[in-house]
């Protein structure tokens, strides 16, 4: 198609005048109604007391109840002991881990990072944008790190905090990595565990937000963190992170975060001021509905039979639309919550406007990137969970019209060049 007829197809759809909306990864209506039976799962008086009899109406139960922590600990494969369970969001245990280590140190013998002139934090890209909103308000400067298809360049990772005492923290999603889907390996797994930063308050934020979240039958898997760590002593470097988001409620689940006894007591003992306890009520309503792992990985096939369609219509509609331009791919991870595409150079923001013109919210081109700036400007952030069947394929056919137009646009000057040249 030239751009002639591209551009008529896309004013045809632009006419029908929808609202469609692929911005943000979060569960849609049709998920979130599979969990009713959480909103009853706690109504009387006399259930209100966890298995040690705790009253879960009064205060108390800093680090969660140990229902909870029992079935975090095995989700994460972590002694329970060595997990504290929050409230409903795992950005916000993140938040505070940071705004911990800024204010009082990451533990008792560390300086808080405020006190550093400048502090850096390394940041795989592309990755989730929140995590680099934290830095930004935090002041701290982000460094990109390539993240390849088995995890972060782990030869720039190494190099870099070996030698740069300013370089307090990484970022990782380990397992379905927001927004590419990869999953780190083996091998970069052992490396992290047996990393040597020059800074000793070093921390990895662990983000293990997808661990659960399959999409295919054969899913990734993801060594353990902590027992590979504790092979070299370096289990004080790590914080892992997750929750019950996109299990259950992205709005009211649980979160927690386990890390080495050392750390765990730290945050405590920083904890108890902030807070008396988290909401130990959501607590025994999540455990009541999941006695066991195994209810937990049922729910988790109920979402990938109802999500898995979203992904699979997209993957049909790219391959029509999309395998025969130059410079386009996507990724079709075994989990998690986006397709990643990769268009040519300087494309993508125009393919984010001239959808959002046409009544197509997609992510902001830039998003997975520090400062929501893509230095290749060539990353779409695709998130197909929210949005009905329906709606996809509505909005799937406008999207693969926008690449087109836009890699068209994109390489219109040289073709105008080339005829100059040889008129
Ligand atoms: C990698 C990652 N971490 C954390 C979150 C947010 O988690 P929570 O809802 O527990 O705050 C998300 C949500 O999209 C995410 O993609």
């Amino acid at each position: 198609m030239n751009h002639e007829q591209l551009m008529k197809q896309y004013e045809t759809i632009k006419a029908r005048g929808k609202k469609l909306d692929m911005s943000r990864g979060k569960p849609s209506p049709e998920q979130l109604g599979t969990m009713s039976r959480l909103l009853t799962a706690v109504i009387r008086n006399d259930e209100c007391f966890s298995e040690t009899g705790t009253d879960c109406r009064n205060y108390g139960g800093l680090d969660g109840i140990n229902e909870m922590k029992r079935l975090f600990g095995e989700i994460l494969n972590v002694p329970m002991e060595q997990v504290i369970v929050g409230g409903n969001s795992s950005l916000n245990l993140m938040y505070d881990t940071v705004a911990r280590a800024m204010l009082c140190g990451v533990r008792e013998d560390c300086k808080p990072w405020c006190k550093y002139d400048q502090i850096s934090f390394l940041c795989p890209v592309p990755g989730y944008d929140r995590h680099f909103s934290i830095c930004e308000l935090f002041g701290i400067r982000m460094i990109n790190v390539p993240l390849l298809s088995d995890g972060p360049d782990m030869d720039l990772v190494e190099k870099l905090v070996a030698e740069d005492d300013t370089i307090k923290g990484i970022w990782c999603v380990p397992k379905y990595a927001n927004p590419s889907g990869i999953t780190y390996s083996d091998e970069v797994v052992k490396r992290f565990a047996q990393l040597k930063p020059a800074a000793k308050d070093f921390l990895v934020f662990w983000d293990n937000a997808y661990v659960l979240h399959d999409l295919t039958d054969t899913p990734d898997t993801l060594l353990e963190i902590f027992s590979e760590a504790a092979k070299y002593g370096n289990e004080d470097l790590f914080i892992e992170f997750m929750s019950t988001s996109k299990i259950t409620y992205s709005g009211a689940g649980i979160s927690c975060l386990a890390s080495s006894p050392r750390n765990i007591a730290h945050i405590l003992s920083c904890l108890k001021v902030q807070t008396i306890g988290h909401d130990k009520l959501n607590q025994l309503r999540h455990s009541r509905v999941f006695r066991t792992l195994e209810d937990v990985r049922a729910q988790m096939r109920v979402h990938m039979e109802i999500i898995r369609p979203k992904f699979q219509l997209l993957y049909r509609v790219f391959e029509e639309e999309l395998s025969e331009v130059p410079g386009v791919t996507w990724t079709k991870p075994n989990g998690g919550y986006f397709i990643c595409m990769t268009l040519p150079r300087g494309t993508a923001k125009r393919v984010v406007e001239l959808a959002k013109d046409a009544g197509l919210v997609l992510t902001a081109a830039g998003a997975p990137f520090p400062y929501g700036q893509d230095p290749e400007d060539n990353i779409l952030r695709i998130a197909p969970t929210y949005p009905s069947l329906n709606e996809l394929a509505e909005a799937a056919p406008l999207l693969c019209c926008c690449v087109k137009l836009a890699v068209l646009e994109a390489a219109q000057p040289k073709v105008e060049q080339n005829a100059q040249n040889n008129p």
